[in-house]
């Protein structure tokens, strides 16, 4: 597999660029290092809570009190059940098995982490193979009494997105969740742009990859796969998965039937506190990953080049930007990375636009004349739901345009993205594939899907997607 993996970095700039990569790197380093003590921390503070109840005025004390005035019945402290009541065995055991499942999950984060620093790592060069685990760092602070620099609960969030993603994409359970989507675009990827063993492998782009199944399984039909995405804590996961589980020869007990790759069980859902059935399937562990993501390195495919895998770091525009006709005469980094595809496939991505007539627009581009389009979604729509005009941006203005200074200004601390996002129909999606040069082929609405899903969960979000498949036309 080529683990070549090139930040989307403009040569303008690049000491301050280099400079706020690596902060980043480290600000993500330590949400993965200190996801443990953080869950640990949570699962205190409701402890606590609950032993604030039992003292509260329908608890102990109240108890205490019309005991003496001789009033009965059930108390906080007589419906608790065993295992919420603190010092109870039943509590203590609860404890231990919540604790259980956070040491699991970071011992797979310290992992993933271990392994970013490792020569093999696409991170390895990027970050001077300086990435501590939780304990290691936990060691370091307590020798040299350091301040902890702590991360906030929205950067510790996206490490619990990154175990769902895990979760969905790597493991037994999440199989019939990935299935519906994926299974869907190799259909059609093989029906449209059939492999051809005379032929050098057909290149597809997966955008937005999140942890790279998807990208995996198309290059194991054969494809020359191209998988991006711009999420740190997500690639960090993803580059251990497909490079970071095979055994080497030498560790691998192939005699005794011992699988050939490392698996790790993790707890997806540690985090969710709502709609939850039971303890037992909060702390619900899965085996990841459910397949040697190495085995397909060495496999022949015909006679012409081998395909090739790798992965991109980056944000989609900034990384495809350079086959926009308009680019084309700049000198850029990208010159080996300018061939067309020949198919971009879609999951879950279209939505994440900030401006999706510009991700239609570099789609076209990147694609070969005939080209596939391939796309399976909902319309989320990632930058939508923040900032509307009010009437009170309205007042005594005259043009919009002062309206709009008015309202960009009031919303200054949020994500410009948000403020010029614009959440089309799907009708207007599909006028806007056409209109930039698609003949669509094939469409179905309404396909159930489900995104990152605890399956016992009391709740699920079903979207209804769209898949859809478009053909570049000729000119
Ligand atoms: C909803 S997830 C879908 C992940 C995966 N395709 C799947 O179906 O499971 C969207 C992914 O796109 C990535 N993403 C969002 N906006 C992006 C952008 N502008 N450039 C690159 N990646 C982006 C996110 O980090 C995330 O991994």
């Amino acid at each position: 597999m080529d683990e070549h993996l090139p930040l989307a970095a403009q040569k303008a700039s690049q000491d301050d660029q280099d400079y706020e990569e690596q902060a980043h790197f480290h600000q993500v380093c330590r949400s993965y290092q200190q996801y443990a003590t953080f869950h640990q921390t949570i699962w205190q503070g409701v402890s606590h809570r609950v032993h604030k109840l039992l003292g509260g005025s329908h608890g102990r004390r109240h108890n205490n009190s019309t005991a003496s005035c001789g009033r009965t019945g059930p108390t906080v402290a007589s419906i608790l059940p065993a295992q919420l009541t603190s010092g109870t065995p039943e509590n203590q055991a609860m404890g231990k098995e919540f604790c259980n499942a956070t040491i699991r999950n970071q011992f797979f984060l310290d992992t993933v982490l271990r392994y970013s620093g490792k020569s093999d790592s696409c991170f390895h060069l990027m970050f001077y193979n300086c990435v501590p685990t939780s304990q290691e760092v936990l060691r370091e602070t307590q020798q040299n009494s350091r301040r902890i620099d702590w991360v906030t609960e929205d950067q510790l969030s996206k490490v619990d997105s990154v175990l769902k993603s895990v979760a969905r994409d790597w493991s037994m359970e999440g199989r019939a969740e990935r299935g519906v989507i994926y299974e869907r675009m190799l259909i059609a990827l093989e029906r449209y742009l059939p492999l051809d063993e005379k032929a050098d492998p057909k290149r597809v782009a997966v955008p937005g990859s999140g942890l790279g199944r998807l990208a995996w399984e198309i290059h194991a039909k054969g494809y020359t796969v191209q998988g991006s995405d711009f999420s740190l804590p997500m690639l960090l996961a993803s580059d251990f998965i497909l490079n970071g589980c095979a055994i080497p020869d030498d560790n691998t007990n192939s005699s005794n039937g011992a699988s050939g790759h490392r698996q790790f069980n993790i707890s997806p859902w540690i985090a969710e506190t709502k709609n939850v059935t039971s303890f037992e399937n909060r702390i619900r562990s899965v085996t990841v990953p459910d397949v040697d993501p190495s085995s397909i390195q060495d496999q022949c495919h015909g006679v012409g080049e081998p395909p090739q895998f790798s992965m991109m770091a980056g944000e989609f525009l900034a990384l495809y930007s350079h086959f926009l006709p308009e680019h084309q005469n700049c000198s850029h980094d990208h010159k080996q990375n300018s061939e067309k595809f020949h198919a971009i496939a879609c999951s879950f991505f279209l939505d994440t636009a900030p401006s999706l007539p510009e991700y239609l627009i570099t789609i076209y581009h990147m694609l070969e004349e005939g080209g596939i389009l391939l796309h399976f979604g909902p319309l989320m729509y990632h930058w939508s739901g923040h900032g509307a005009l009010i009437p009170k941006d309205l007042v005594g203005n005259t043009s919009m345009d002062d309206a709009n200074g008015r309202y960009m200004s009031r919303n200054a601390y949020l994500d410009p993205r948000y403020l010029s996002n614009v959440d089309f129909t799907w009708e207007e999606v599909r006028q806007m594939i056409v209109n930039t040069g698609f003949e669509i082929v094939e469409e179905e609405m309404k396909i159930p899907a489900l995104y990152t899903s605890n399956p016992n969960s009391m709740m699920e979000v079903s979207y209804k997607c769209v898949f859809l498949v478009a053909r570049k036309k000729s000119r």
